[in-house]
C-alpha cells in the first residue's frame, strides 16, 4: 500500500489550466509578432488603422509572448514542480484559481489597452497604473501560495529548481513595483515618480532584469525539473547548481546599465554594467553546461525523443544568447550594436531558442500527465514541430545578425569630407532582405504552435494514439515520463 507521502493529493487544476493557456497565448502572441514582422516588408499592413500601427502591436507582441505565454509557463511549471518535489498539495485551491483567474484578467486588459494607445511608455511596464496594481496583487498571491507550500513540504530540502521559482518570484515582485511607482492623472494616464536619467536607470535596472529573473532565473527552474526529468537521469552535478544560483543572482542585478551605453548616465555606472555583464557569461554557462551535461549516459535518447531535443536545444540557445549578450555589453561592441536589428536578433535567440523551446518542452512533458494520457496523441508531430522551431529561429536571427551589422556599419561610414557615405533609407533598403527572411522565419515557427495546438486539442479530445508512429519511436524513451 503507498502512504499519502508517496502519493499525495495534488492540485492538478490550475496547472492544467495554466498549461493549455500557455499554448492559447504563445500563439496569439506569435500570430501578433509575424503579423508586426509582415508590416516592416509590407507597410500597408497597418490598414491606416491606428490600433493596427506597428507602434501598438509590438508592446501587444512583447507582453503577449512574454508574459501571456512565457508567463503561463512558468505558473503552469513552478506550481507543479513545488508540488511535486515537496510532496504536497499547494496551500488552498482558492489562492490557485485568484491566481489563474487574476493574470487572464490582466492578459485580457493588456490586449485591450495596448492597441486601444494606453501606455505608460517604458518598455515591458507598459501597462497603466490600475492594472499594474493588479499585477502585484495577483503576484503576491502567487508567491504566499509558492513559498506556502515548500513550508508545508514533506520533504527534507527544498530541490534546486524551487530556489530559482523563488527567486524569480521575489524579484519580479520588487522590480514591478518598484519600476511601476507612479503618480495617476486620470484612471488611464500616470507618470513614472523617478525623472530624467535616474528613470531610465530604474527602468533598465527594471528590464534588465525582467530578462535575468522572468526570462532566465524561472526557466532555469524548468531547466533543472524537466530536463532531469526527461532525461531519467539525476542532475549532473547538484554542487554546480547550487554554485550556478548565486552567482546569477549576485551579478544579474547589476548588469541593467549596459542597454544605456553612451547616455547621459554616469560613465562610472556604465563601466560597471559592462563588467557585470562580462562576468555573467560564467554563471550562465556554468547552468548551461550543467543542463546539458545531465544527458551523460543519455544522449542516445535525444535520437528518438523530440521533447528531450526541444529541451537540449534550447539550451544550446540559451548558451549562445548569454555568450552574445555580454559581447554586445562591451561599449565599442555596443556603438555598433545599438539601435540596430543585432539586438533584435539577440532578443530573439534568447526568446525563441531558450525561453519558447524549452518551454515547449516542459509543456509536451506536462500535456499527458495534465490529461492522464499515456503521452502526446502524436510524437511525429513534435519531431515535425521541433524542425519547424529550430528552422524558424536560426533564419529569425540569422537575418537580424546580418541586418544589424549591414546598419551599423551604413550608419558609421564616413567620405573623405566628413560627410555620409549612406543616407538612413539607404540601410532601411539594405535591409530588407532579413525583413522578409525574419518574416518568414517567424511564420515558420509560429506554424509549429499551430502544430502544437492541434496535437494538444487530440490528446485532450482522443484516448488512442498517432497509428503512423513508428516502431523506433514508440519505445519508452519517446514516452514522455
Ligand atoms: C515567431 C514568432 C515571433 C515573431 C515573428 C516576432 C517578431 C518580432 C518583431 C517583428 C519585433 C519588433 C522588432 C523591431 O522593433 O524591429 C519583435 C520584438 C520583440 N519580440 Fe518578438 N517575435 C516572435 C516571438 C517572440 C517570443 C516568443 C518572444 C519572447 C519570449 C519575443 C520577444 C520579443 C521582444 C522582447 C521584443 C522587443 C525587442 C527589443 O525591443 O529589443 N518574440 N518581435
Ligand atoms: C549573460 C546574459 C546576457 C547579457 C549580458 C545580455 C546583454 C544584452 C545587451 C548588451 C543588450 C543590448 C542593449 C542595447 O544595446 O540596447 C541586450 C538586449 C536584450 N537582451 Fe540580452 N543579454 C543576456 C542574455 C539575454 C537572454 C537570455 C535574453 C532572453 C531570454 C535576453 C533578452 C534581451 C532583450 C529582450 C534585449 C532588448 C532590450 C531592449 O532594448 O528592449 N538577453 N542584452
Amino acid at each position: 500500500m503507498t502512504s499519502s507521502i508517496d502519493q499525495p493529493a495534488y492540485n492538478y487544476k490550475v496547472v492544467r489550466q495554466f498549461t493549455v493557456m500557455t499554448v492559447v497565448w504563445g500563439v496569439v502572441g506569435m500570430l501578433v509578432g509575424v503579423l508586426i514582422a509582415g508590416q516592416l516588408v509590407w507597410p500597408a499592413l497597418n490598414f491606416d488603422v491606428p490600433w493596427l500601427s506597428f507602434g501598438r502591436l509590438r508592446p501587444l507582441h512583447t507582453n503577449a509572448v512574454i508574459f501571456a505565454f512565457g508567463g503561463c509557463a512558468l505558473f503552469a511549471s513552478s506550481l507543479f514542480v513545488v508540488q511535486r518535489t515537496c510532496q504536497t498539495r499547494l496551500i488552498s485551491d482558492r489562492l490557485a484559481a485568484v491566481v489563474f483567474w487574476g493574470w487572464q484578467l490582466v492578459i485580457v486588459l493588456a490586449a485591450i489597452s495596448l492597441p486601444l494607445g494606453y501606455t505608460s511608455g517604458k518598455e515591458y511596464a507598459e501597462l497603466e497604473w490600475p492594472i499594474d496594481i493588479l499585477i502585484a496583487v495577483v503576484w503576491v498571491s502567487y508567491a504566499i501560495l509558492f513559498f506556502g507550500t515548500i513550508t508545508r513540504r514533506k520533504t527534507s530540502h527544498i530541490y534546486v529548481a524551487n530556489w530559482f521559482f523563488g527567486a524569480f518570484i521575489v524579484t519580479v515582485a520588487v522590480l514591478h513595483i518598484i519600476n511601476s511607482l507612479a503618480v495617476p492623472v486620470s484612471l488611464t494616464k500616470s507618470y513614472s515618480v523617478y525623472a530624467g536619467a535616474v528613470d531610465a536607470m530604474v527602468q533598465w535596472w527594471y528590464g534588465h532584469n525582467a530578462v535575468g529573473f522572468f526570462l532566465t532565473a524561472g526557466f532555469l527552474g524548468i531547466m533543472y525539473y524537466f530536463v532531469p526529468k526527461q532525461a531519467e537521469r539525476p542532475v549532473y552535478s547538484y554542487r554546480l547548481s547550487i554554485v550556478h544560483f548565486w552567482s546569477l543572482i549576485a551579478v544579474y542585478i547589476w548588469a541593467g546599465p549596459h542597454h544605456l551605453h553612451f547616455t547621459a548616465l554616469p560613465d562610472w555606472a556604465q563601466s560597471l554594467g559592462m563588467v557585470m555583464s562580462l562576468l555573467l557569461l560564467a554563471p550562465s554557462w556554468g547552468g548551461m553546461i550543467n543542463g546539458i551535461m545531465t544527458l551523460s549516459g543519455a544522449w542516445h535518447k535525444l535520437r528518438t525523443d523530440p521533447i528531450l531535443r526541444f529541451l537540449v536545444v534550447s539550451l544550446s540557445f540559451y548558451g549562445m544568447s548569454t555568450f552574445e549578450g555580454p559581447m554586445m555589453s562591451i561599449k565599442t561592441v555596443n556603438s555598433l550594436s545599438h539601435y540596430t536589428d543585432w539586438t533584435i536578433g539577440h532578443v530573439h535567440s534568447g526568446a525563441l531558442g531558450w525561453v519558447a523551446m524549452i518551454s515547449i518542452g516542459c509543456i509536451y512533458h506536462l500535456v499527458p500527465i495534465m490529461f492522464e494520457r499515456e503521452r502526446m496523441y502524436s510524437i511525429r508531430m513534435i519531431n515535425i514541430h521541433f524542425w519547424m522551431s529550430t528552422i524558424g529561429t536560426v533564419l529569425y536571427i540569422a537575418s537580424m545578425w546580418v541586418n544589424g551589422i549591414i546598419q551599423g556599419l551604413m550608419w558609421r561610414a564616413y567620405n573623405a569630407d566628413s560627410s555620409l557615405s549612406y543616407s538612413f533609407v539607404q540601410s532601411v533598403e539594405a535591409s530588407y532582405p532579413g525583413y522578409v527572411v525574419r518574416f518568414i522565419g517567424g511564420a515558420i515557427f509560429t506554424a509549429g504552435m499551430l502544430l502544437m495546438a492541434w496535437n494538444l486539442y487530440l490528446t485532450v479530445t482522443r484516448t488512442d494514439t498517432d497509428d503512423e508512429t513508428t516502431t523506433e519511436e514508440k519505445t519508452p524513451e519517446a514516452v514522455s515520463a
